[in-house]
């Protein structure tokens, strides 16, 4: 990535950057983003999509006024093909909504690098650890088991390697001598949900540089 900003274009509170939310699970980080753009930002939510029908991020962006779709794996498609016919499918949500910055909030599939590479520089995503520590699905597991007195959670925008990429913030949170898995990643959750506004706030007015 050359020097300069990261997106081609700074948002204002007039012409916000227009995002899509990618979401999986229950939604709480996307729900958090929700409501701090309730006030004018620099950056706009115009499309939430998750990966299932039931997925409660979409109850969120309802919610909210955002138009929401599903866009499940299309499973009539042969399974060699199926990844990359989703993420078509996907990709052509986000090109008719005229999305300019795609922000993984909890969405649990991997991107191919067909995706990754029409998003580059345009896709972040929120890890919950210091990455490079603890990278994948069971980040919180992870650091209990390694024994950490300090994890927390990493802004990063998204490359062809999982939970990598340049790191645009972190933040640590303390490791507490009783905590479970459970108790970790509610804490955790809560610093997320500050976080990543802020780093989508320096990202859109163009205070980010790479
Ligand atoms: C968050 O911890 C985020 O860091 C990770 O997935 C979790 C999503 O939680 N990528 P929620 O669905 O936003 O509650």
């Amino acid at each position: 990535m050359g020097e300069g900003f990261a997106l081609p274009r700074a948002g204002t509170t007039d012409d916000p950057v227009r995002l899509a939310l990618l979401v999986s699970g229950g939604g709480s980080g996307l729900a958090a983003l929700l409501r701090y753009q309730q006030t004018p930002r620099c950056h706009a939510t115009v499309l939430v999509v998750a990966d299932s029908t039931d997925a409660g991020g979409l109850e969120h962006g309802r919610d909210a006024g955002v138009r929401t779709v599903d866009v499940p794996l299309p499973m009539d498609i042969d399974k060699s093909e199926r990844r990359l016919a989703h993420e078509r499918l996907l990709h052509a949500e986000l090109v008719a909504a005229d999305v300019e910055l795609v922000v993984l909030s909890g969405y649990m599939r991997i991107l191919t690098p067909w995706f990754v590479s029409r998003w580059e520089g345009r896709l972040v995503n929120i890890h919950p650890s210091l990455l490079p520590d603890f990278p994948g699905a069971h980040a919180h597991r992870d650091a209990l088991a390694a024994g950490v007195s300090v994890t927390g959670c990493t802004v990063h925008l998204v490359d062809e390697t999982i939970d990598s990429g340049p790191i645009l913030a972190q933040r640590r949170v303390e490791v507490l001598p009783d905590d479970d898995e459970e108790a970790l990643q509610e804490r955790v959750k809560r610093v997320e949900h500050v976080l990543y506004p802020e780093v989508l706030d320096r990202l859109c007015s163009g205070q980010v540089s790479l």
